[in-house]
């Protein structure tokens, strides 16, 4: 994919940058609980300040429903923002405006008002065709921030040429939200392994018993049409259920945790893979080439079920393959363990890294090819990796 760069933007000294950052971060007590994507956005903005810019930021934080909202307040990322790149500006929630998400090219205007260029750094966002994302480069010549190339690179490199064997390991809660990609990785990896809870309407569609888990009633065909494909899907032999009476997240409420195989009683909650299951996942990461991993493999914040995901992990912390990992829950349980650097590569982007490799370009990023286009910019091969 070819996209334009800062440098493309010419002569900064003095000019004005509307920089889209996605410094969607999670808070707790009101100060942010990891800075991780203000601390990524920081190289582009040192790029722009050395180069006499005058920066301003601006992002979304939350879903703040298109009205002002005080737990949305981005009083606690400016306060690190300016701790980390002191001199910029960072505009109020871009999500307190419902044009935000309605896409509407009247906020896009009022965002550029006053600045010469676009920088677009925000991939985690950019599989939305909000006005902040689609809108600036239909008005200004935009660049790609440092970002956003290294992280289209490794997602992209995914697609084009990853060692083999290429293992994609998925879980998460949504087996709608999942299908795409499930279909798409089907077709580019050698092994996809599932888990999560988006595993029991796959379970069900193999003809499991899935007791009281999470069935998704409305996608069981399209789960039998995948298993029946031939494709190289493995689903869990053994799991982690939760009796009648338990809560997730709440162990003093109670309830039986026991092992199963693959089917479940009735009144029981599958809640993680077990450690067969585990075991055999972490065996495979072990021999791949390349491995991409998004989504827990079960209930993690709940120490009880954990297990799975902690031994993917670790699996992907220890193995020699190329371990890219999509951000979200599978980011946080990475980080939680202190595991973070250990992997090649962990996206900003959850949603955006799996929308990348499912279709091979965001509305984020074929606008900024567009603007390129129109405003007589040169394009340059992301520099995807060997
Ligand atoms: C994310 O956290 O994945 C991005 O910031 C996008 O947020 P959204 O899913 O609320 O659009």
């Amino acid at each position: 994919m070819r996209l334009p760069t800062i440098p493309d933007l010419g002569d900064l000294g003095g000019r004005s940058v509307l920089l889209r950052a996605d410094l969607n971060v999670p808070l707790h007590d009101g100060e942010v609980a990891d800075d991780t994507r203000i601390r990524e956005v920081v190289p582009t903005i040192a790029v722009l300040v050395e180069a006499g810019a005058r920066v301003n930021v601006c992002s979304h934080l939350g879903r703040p429903k298109g009205r002002p909202d005080p737990a949305f307040d981005m009083a606690p990322v400016r306060r690190r923002l300016a701790d980390l790149a002191p001199g910029v500006d960072l505009l109020d929630n871009l999500r307190f405006d419902p044009r935000e998400e309605a896409g509407d090219p009247a906020l896009a205007a009022r965002l550029v008002a006053g600045h010469d260029v676009f920088v677009s750094d925000a991939f985690g966002a950019c599989h939305r065709a909000h006005a902040s994302i689609v809108g600036p480069p239909r008005l200004l010549p935009s660049a790609a921030g440092l970002l956003m190339l290294v992280e289209a690179a490794e997602i992209l490199s995914l697609r084009r040429a990853p060692r083999r064997p290429f293992v994609v390991v998925l879980g998460g809660a949504k087996v709608a939200d999942k299908l795409g990609v499930v279909e798409a990785v089907c077709s580019m990896a050698d092994i996809v392994l599932v888990g999560g809870a988006m595993c029991f309407t796959f379970l069900a569609a193999a003809g499991h018993d899935i007791g009281a888990s999470l069935c998704d009633p409305d996608h069981l065909e399209d789960c039998r049409a995948l298993l029946a494909a031939g494709h190289p899907l493995q689903l869990p032999e053994d799991l982690v259920g939760l009796g009648p009476g338990g809560r997730l997240g709440e162990p003093a409420a109670g309830g039986a945790v026991r092992q199963f195989g693959a089917n479940l009683p009735d009144g029981w909650l599958g809640a993680d893979i077990g450690p067969g299951t585990a075991a055999s996942f972490a065996d495979t990461i072990a021999d791949a080439g390349t491995v991409f991993w998004n989504g827990p493999l079960g209930a993690f914040e709940d120490p009880r079920f954990a297990a799975g995901t902690a031994t993917v992990a670790e699996a992907l912390a220890e193995t020699r393959a190329h371990t890219v990992v999509g951000g979200g829950d599978s980011g946080a349980a990475l980080t939680s363990m202190g595991l973070a650097r250990s992997v090649s590569h962990l996206s900003t982007g959850g949603g955006a890294s799996l929308a990348l490799l499912e279709h091979g370009d965001l509305p984020g990023l074929a606008v900024l090819r567009a603007s390129a286009e129109r405003f007589s910019l040169p394009l340059h091969e992301v520099d995807e990796r060997d």
